[in-house]
């Protein structure tokens, strides 16, 4: 017990409720207290079952719109029964979904909103503590960098992915397949009455994508980073040790606001290093190092995409889930989930930090300390999936701001390659003319996609996996060479470089190309280069001109007013640093 007054005890009286009576007609602490007392008394709440109590905010991203979500509803309620054993008082507020599949142009747009939602519900409420629901890919990062600016406990309940898609005998991972299928179709190798069945068969359970996508990779971070309890992150969605987790998490939030262990004390330079690394070692997804860079922004911790590069060099990759390996989220889990790989991890020297504190209460090192593998979706360091990390970081005259590529995602005869621009852009051009033969695009061409940026896309939707024209599916051309300022989505694949910094619509060097030009890609030399004279470079700059705001009122503004480029981690400039406001004062 850290001694220190309840917060939530300035909105109800004293803390030890003594002026209060028995009835709950107390006058103790004046008339506001007395006010929120009669509220509570309202809401049908006895004065024994909350007041002197730590008061535990379920935050709750559930909504009919998000499948990946559709459990926690049900789920808040086990989280309560823990947090009422652990003698707390839960309260649950709803907030704002973010749906990869549904909300557009991305939900990356929004996941700022959330975490100014998650910063002021926590600021302005009678709250001591938080239980963060949630895993659809932005949910997570969005929760933790609201709470960690709030300052208050808090801990996450990741919300675990879906079973195994199921399809003709065939085991499937949500995105992934859908990609590989599509592309089977729009080849004519399939048709329509089997497009109809796989759509039952690809998504069949509640639950995030099962595939080492951004959900699967931002809930493993969170667990990682000592912000979620040990093995938490992989546990299927419908499983009932889901369940049992989600009821320890309450009971652990109760003891974590009486300890007075905030976000700051387990969200160390150290947590990020571990969460870059197990990143890394799950083959994850993209995503993760602007999520990573901003959250750990908020801390007030540097981390750099130089960070993930230089990681990247010794960290094996040990998880072999798709994209990148074989298997699914839920052969992961049966394999020992994420302790089990950071048992892996541990062996590889300097890999881990084991004595850093965490949500959990104990050091780091008892999150894997006794971990067994138990299946095939998990290697070890002698027998990985790949020697080394699974991104790289790019630098050149095309991204001075740096640049991204999951290269075990990429055709290894396309990682040194030389080829001619094709440009587009925005992405309504690419659909519209992607399979004219007239742009002559051929196996060496490197398609460029700009106007997808941050600013541009914008919130850098989920473009960068850039289609590949039907007559050279057809012709057998499985991948080539694709770049530009947007995201990929986790489950993708292909020799695509991302997050060009900074972004066309900024006046970044991506503006200045045209068809034709020849670009380099070279991941051995971490570059990539648009191979124009500087002369001419500069010429076209000069007659540049920068296109129009994409938004003109509301969030939209705000947003393209204060978000940073990618390499900073796509966080609003005036929320990137350490610090909070005062607590409003509830007199
Ligand atoms: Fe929610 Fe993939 S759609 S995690
Ligand atoms: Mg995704």
């Amino acid at each position: 017990m850290s001694g220190k007054p309840l917060r939530s005890a300035a909105w109800f009286g004293d803390s030890d409720g003594g002026a209060e009576g028995g009835g709950g007609s107390g006058t103790g602490g004046g008339l506001r207290a007395f006010s929120h007392r009669s509220r509570m008394r309202q809401l049908g709440y006895l004065p024994e079952e909350h007041l002197g109590k730590p008061v535990i905010a379920i935050l709750n991203p559930w909504s009919d719109i998000n499948p990946c979500h559709m459990h926690l509803r049900e789920r808040a309620e086990q989280v309560k029964r823990g947090v009422w054993q652990a003698g707390g008082f839960p309260l649950e507020f709803p907030v704002s979904t973010l749906s990869e599949t549904f909300q557009k142009p991305t939900p990356m747009l929004y996941r700022n909103l959330l975490a100014m939602e998650t910063e002021e519900l926590l600021r302005s409420y009678p709250v001591d503590g938080a239980v963060l629901m949630g895993g659809c890919d932005k949910t997570v990062p969005a929760l933790l960098m609201g709470a960690a600016s709030a300052g208050l406990p808090a801990l996450v309940v990741p919300s675990g992915p879906m079973l195994r898609g199921h399809h003709r005998g065939r085991t499937l991972g949500s995105g992934t397949d859908l990609w590989a299928y599509w592309d089977e179709y729009r080849a004519g190798r399939i048709d329509e009455c089997e497009m109809s069945q796989l759509s039952c068969g690809l998504a069949r359970s509640p639950g995030h994508c099962m595939t080492m996508g951004t959900a699967s990779t931002m809930t493993a971070a969170a667990e990682a980073l000592g912000m979620a309890l040990p093995g938490s992150s992989a546990i299927p969605a419908v499983d009932s040790a889901h369940h049992r987790m989600a009821a320890a998490s309450g009971l652990r939030i109760v003891e974590l606001v009486r300890e007075d262990t905030t976000p700051a004390v387990v969200m160390t330079r150290e947590a990020f290093e571990d969460a870059a690394a197990t990143v890394l070692a799950l083959g994850g997804s993209t995503n993760a190092l602007i999520h990573l860079i901003a959250m750990a922004g908020r801390v007030g911790v540097p981390l750099s995409l130089e960070d993930f590069d230089a990681l990247g060099r010794r960290v094996p990759v040990l998880a072999d889930v798709r994209p990148v390996g074989e298997y699914l989220l839920e052969d992961f889990y049966y394999a020992g989930g994420l302790p089990a790989l950071l048992r892996q991890l541990s062996t590889v020297p300097g890999a881990l930090h084991p004595d850093r504190p965490t949500v959990a209460g104990r050091p780091f090192g008892t999150y894997y300390a006794d971990a067994e593998t138990t299946g095939p979706a998990i290697r070890t360091p002698g027998k990985p999936v790949a020697e080394e990390g699974g991104v790289a970081v790019l630098h050149g005259n095309l991204a001075p701001g740096g640049a991204v590529i999951k290269h075990l995602a990429s055709s290894p005869a396309l990682l040194c390659h030389t080829g001619p621009a094709v440009v587009f852009d925005s992405y309504a051009e690419l659909r519209a003319g992607i399979d004219d033969p007239a742009l002559g695009i051929t196996a060496d061409s490197v398609l460029v996609l700009r106007g997808a940026g941050p600013l541009g896309g914008p919130g850098m939707p989920e473009y960068g996996m850039l289609p590949i024209p039907a007559y050279l599916l057809e012709a057998g051309v499985t991948d080539l060479v694709r770049i530009s300022d947007a995201r990929m989505s986790g489950t993708s694949y292909g020799t695509c470089v991302l997050h060009i910094a900074p972004e066309s619509h900024a006046g970044g060097p991506l503006a200045l190309v045209r068809s034709g030009d020849p670009i380099t890609l070279d991941v051995g030399r971490r570059l990539l280069q648009l191979e124009v004279e500087p002369a001419e470079l500069e010429r076209r700059r000069r007659a540049w001109t920068p296109p129009p705001p994409v938004f003109r009122r509301g969030y939209g503004s705000l947003y393209a007013e204060h978000v940073t480029q990618a390499d900073e981690g796509c966080d609003f400039d005036f929320l990137a640093h350490p610090g909070r406001d005062p607590f409003p004062d509830p007199h």
